[in-house]
């Protein structure tokens, strides 16, 4: 007997084109994935493949032109926009190249803007604690983001995107702004999540060191997914 598991995110020949006014840029072409609870998937391509609009997509941060995506069963498309805002609070975490924490905030504090937009000010205390620490953070909570390094910039991003407990993060070229070091400690600790915690993860990147960690790979190339080979 076989098992079939739910995927947190399915895309089923999803496109999207950009119209910039009578000229259409055709960004993905029937994109279909699956992506497995516990899973680690990269998606790589050069700039422009449509790297980030797949992101975007399957966050539900933007409608495709055709196609459906389905997160945890509930297909965006079929939800009000509260349903779908509701949705994307619940089950993603985001995570991006240029970090977008709020500046006026210290690290605990954008921390706990996520717990609080998402309505569990009270919840998970010792969830936030335990990824603080696995974070490495805990000295530079009162830290604002100008007083931080890009690597612990990304670090409180990350503690951002995980606190309410998502079932996928989706980061946009987690390491796209930080030297090697740097790099390699954020990707340890995107390895670790998902090795120790099952913590599903879908991430772009053009580092070939970023798809490395991953465990499945994606090769996004104008916009189509293409087998494995040459990027
Ligand atoms: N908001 C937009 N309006 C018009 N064209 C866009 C927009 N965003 C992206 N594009 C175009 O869609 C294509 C894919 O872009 P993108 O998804 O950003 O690729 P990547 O992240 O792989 O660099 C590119 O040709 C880009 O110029
Ligand atoms: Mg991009």
């Amino acid at each position: 007997m076989t098992e079939t598991v739910l995927p947190i995110v399915q895309a089923v020949e999803v496109s999207k084109t950009y119209f910039l006014g009578r000229l259409a840029v055709p960004a993905l072409r029937n994109v279909s994935l699956e992506v497995a609870p516990g899973e680690f998937v990269a998606i790589v391509g050069a700039s422009g493949s449509g790297k980030s609009t797949l992101l975007h997509v399957l966050g539900g941060l933007t409608r495709p032109t055709a196609g459906r995506v389905i997160i945890a069963g509930q297909e965006y498309g079929s939800l009000s926009d509260a349903a779908r805002t509701a949705l994307r609070r619940n089950r993603i975490g985001f995570v991006f190249q240029r970090f977008n924490l709020l500046p006026t905030l210290d690290a605990a504090g954008n921390i706990d803007l996520a717990r609080h937009i998402a309505g569990r000010a009270a919840g998970d205390a010792r969830w936030r604690d335990r990824l603080i620490e696995l974070l490495g953070i805990g000295a530079r909570l009162r830290h604002r983001p100008a007083e931080l390094s890009g690597g612990e910039q990304q670090r409180v991003a990350i503690a951002r995107a995980l606190v309410n407990r998502p079932s996928i993060l989706l980061a946009d070229e987690p390491t796209g702004n930080l030297d090697s070091k740097n790099s390699a400690a954020v990707l340890q600790i995107l390895s670790d999540l998902n090795r120790d915690l099952g913590q599903t993860i879908l991430m772009i990147t053009h580092n070939p060191a970023a798809a490395a960690v991953a465990r499945r790979t994606l090769h996004l190339r104008d916009g189509e997914i293409v087998p494995d080979g040459p990027i």
